[in-house]
């Protein structure tokens, strides 16, 4: 099937004044909603009885993650896989990294067999940065660290454009564990660029109160507080790795103070519930918000393989010949 249409002008060479998807900081608001019109018109071919396109055939995305993936490896796969692209992939355990070869090393590598595009997954913030540094191949970031996790934020702006009517008139509560999340990271980046309101309400010790100056935004211990007004509420996941820093007294009390429940929706009629997942269910969220018709969990994700193509047939290399 041909490119999707669309009023986007999809083939303008340089549509995204960027090489790489690294983070979104340095993305403007131009490019972010022409990737959100890109998206949007692969989730409408998503829709469609054949959802391949031939765009990047003879492309090849690698993807290569040093981390536990569920729906960032799987979609982007898929992704690639929709646009007729070669993929290949690999994790940490099962690659010579394990034996001491370096991320630098793997990814000279991986680009000597002649990849295209590198997704990368990495524990270390930067890595993707670095990597672009040292090789040709455009570079995904599919998540490093603590600091950004740039296609997760897209896809989320993706499925809150679908609910709202301007991005200026959206207040947007981010709940957790915020000085551990790249998710909260790579959202204030996105939705403070669009012109959304945005609240940062989690326990003290996980709260970086300098974002508040820094990012634009405003912050709470207070889950009600953080509730008040909002219109789209985004539990993060409470990340049991730190549990052992002490962080929080424990996951009870955790959900006790900011768990959103049943009796929160009862209380905020048109609030809509977004979570990155995993969803720890009965400590951000209780098994009824989760599976609530006001949760929008399950369309992030089905966003999430239209905003990777989007991303791909943006920033991936086209082989002319193929
Ligand atoms: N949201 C997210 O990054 O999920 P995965 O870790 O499963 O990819």
């Amino acid at each position: 099937m041909a490119a999707p249409t669309s009023s986007a002008p999809l083939d303008r060479p340089g549509a995204l004044h960027h090489r790489h998807l690294l983070d979104l900081s340095t993305y403007e608001a131009d490019e972010i909603r022409y990737l959100l019109d890109t998206a949007q018109e692969f989730r409408e071919v998503l829709d469609r009885p054949i959802r391949q396109v031939p765009t990047l055939q003879g492309t090849s995305v690698a993807s290569l993650f040093f981390e536990p993936s569920t729906r960032t490896k799987l979609s982007f796969t898929l992704a690639a896989g929709r646009l007729s692209a070669e993929t290949v992939s690999l994790s940490k355990s099962s690659s010579s990294v394990t034996k001491g070869e370096t991320l630098k090393d793997t990814a000279r590598n991986v680009e000597a067999m002649q990849v295209d595009v590198v997704v990368l997954r990495h524990p270390s913030p930067g890595a993707p940065h670095f990597l672009a540094r040292c090789t040709d191949s455009v570079v995904l970031n599919a998540g490093d660290g603590a600091h950004a996790h740039p296609t997760q934020a897209l896809l989320d702006v993706l499925t809150m454009r679908t609910h709202i009517d301007s991005f200026e008139d959206l207040s947007v509560s981010v709940i957790g564990d915020i000085t551990h999340s790249r998710v909260a990271r790579s959202n204030v980046q996105a939705l403070t660029t669009l012109g959304a309101t945005v609240t940062l309400c989690g326990p003290e010790t996980m709260l970086p109160v300098e974002m508040e100056a820094a990012m634009d935004v405003r912050t709470t211990t207070r889950l009600d507080a953080a509730l008040d007004g909002c219109d789209i509420a985004m539990a993060l996941r409470i990340q049991m790795e730190r549990q052992d820093a002490g962080l929080f007294p424990s996951t009870r009390e955790y959900h006790r103070q900011f768990g959103i429940t049943a009796d929160h929706l009862r209380r905020h009629p048109d609030l809509l519930i977004m979570h990155p997942g995993p969803v720890n269910r009965g400590i951000e969220l209780t098994d009824a918000v989760v599976d609530h018709e006001r949760s929008i969990i399950l369309s992030q994700v089905t966003n999430g393989v239209a905003l990777r193509m989007a991303a791909l047939y943006l920033l991936a290399p086209r082989r002319e010949d193929a």
